[in-house]
C-alpha cells in the first residue's frame, strides 16, 4: 500500500523524477570515485602528472624452468648444481594499469655494466643467476646477457638510476621476501610425488603478507604431448610481489593489475606440483 503510492507518486512526478535522477547520478559518482581512489591507493608512488607506478619483484622457481625447458626441446641446459632457492627473475617497474609494463625506457641511456656489480657479483650469482645457459661453462655469459636484458628492459625504467643501485636493490628486496623461507616455515617443500593445494600456499604466505600482494603462476604442462590442452598439469613457475617503486622495501596491494600471464603461464589453480627434482618427474 505505501509501496504503491510512492511508486505512483514517483512516476507522475517529473520534479521527484528529476531530483532523484540527479541524486543517483552524484551517488554513482562518489561510487566510481571511491572505486579509483581505492585503486589509487595500491600504487603509493604517483606522479603528479597521474601516472601511477609501482614495482614487481618476480621470483622464479628454478626447478620448473628447468622442467619446461626440458619439454620444449629447446637447445638450452641448465645450470648445475640447481638453486635450491626461489631466485630472481626481475624488479619490474608497471604503471597502474592492468599489463602496463612499463620497459624499455630508452632516455636512460646508462648502459649495463658489469664492472660496477664487481661487490654483488657473489650474491648476484647466488640470488640472480641465469638458471639456462647454452652449454656447461657459459654461465657466466648468460648470466652477463640475462641481466644486461633486466637492465635494458626493467631497470632503466626503475627509481633507481644506477646500474648498481637497481641489481643491490632488489638482491637486498628478495632478502626480506624469502618466499623459499615463508613456505619452509609452514612445512612446505618440494616435492614430486604429489601436488600441493593453493589453499596451503595462500595459508602460508598470508602470515607474511597481504592476500592481495602478490601472485602465484603456474606453467602448464600438458600430458598428452604439446599443443593438446587435454587434463593439463600445473607447476608452480613464479610468484610476483608487489611493491612500491621508490621503496622497494614496502609491500603494495595489486590485486588485478599484475602482468605476467600467457604463454602457458596462468594464476595457479586449486592444486599444482612445487617440484622437487625435474630430472625425475614424471607427468
Ligand atoms: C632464503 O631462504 C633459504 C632457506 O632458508 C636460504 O637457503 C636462502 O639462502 C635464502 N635466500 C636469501 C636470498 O636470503
Amino acid at each position: 500500500m505505501c509501496q504503491n503510492f510512492y511508486d505512483s507518486f514517483i512516476r507522475n512526478n517529473k520534479p521527484v523524477q528529476i531530483v532523484l535522477g540527479v541524486f543517483g547520478g552524484m551517488l554513482l559518482m562518489v561510487i566510481l570515485l571511491a572505486i579509483f581512489g581505492a585503486f589509487r591507493s595500491h600504487c603509493d608512488d604517483c606522479d603528479p602528472t597521474t601516472t601511477c607506478y609501482y614495482n614487481v619483484l618476480s621470483q622464479s622457481w628454478p626447478q620448473t624452468k628447468c622442467k619446461m625447458n626440458l619439454v620444449k626441446k629447446s637447445n638450452k641446459v641448465c645450470i648445475e648444481p640447481l638453486a635450491s632457492s626461489f631466485t630472481i627473475h626481475g624488479l619490474w617497474p608497471q604503471l597502474k594499469d592492468k599489463n602496463a609494463i612499463l620497459a624499455n625506457c630508452l632516455d636512460n641511456n646508462n648502459p649495463f655494466d658489469e664492472e660496477k656489480l664487481k661487490d654483488i657479483k657473489e650474491d648476484m650469482k647466488k640470488q640472480w643467476p641465469s638458471v639456462l645457459i647454452a652449454k656447461a661453462g657459459e654461465e657466466d655469459k648468460a648470466n652477463k646477457d640475462f641481466w644486461t636484458h633486466e637492465w635494458d628492459k626493467h631497470g632503466k625504467c626503475s627509481y633507481q638510476k644506477e646500474v648498481e643501485d637497481y641489481f643491490k636493490k632488489t638482491l637486498e628486496i628478495q632478502k626480506g621476501m624469502n618466499i623459499t623461507q615463508w613456505l619452509l616455515d609452514d612445512q612446505i617443500t618440494p616435492k614430486n610425488d604429489a601436488k600441493y593445494k593453493l589453499t596451503k600456499f595462500k595459508d602460508a604466505i598470508k602470515k607474511k603478507i597481504g592476500e592481495n600482494q602478490y601472485k602465484l603462476r603456474c606453467s602448464t604442462l600438458n600430458k598428452n604431448g604439446e599443443g593438446k590442452n587435454i587434463d593439463p598439469i600445473y607447476l608452480l613457475d613464479e610468484i610476483l610481489i608487489c611493491v612500491s617503486y621508490k621503496n622497494p622495501n614496502s609491500i603494495l596491494d595489486c590485486s588485478e593489475e599484475v602482468p605476467g600471464t600467457g604463454n602457458g603461464i596462468v594464476d595457479c589453480p586449486s592444486e599444482f606440483y612445487y617440484l622437487a627434482d625435474y630430472k625425475s618427474f614424471k607427468a
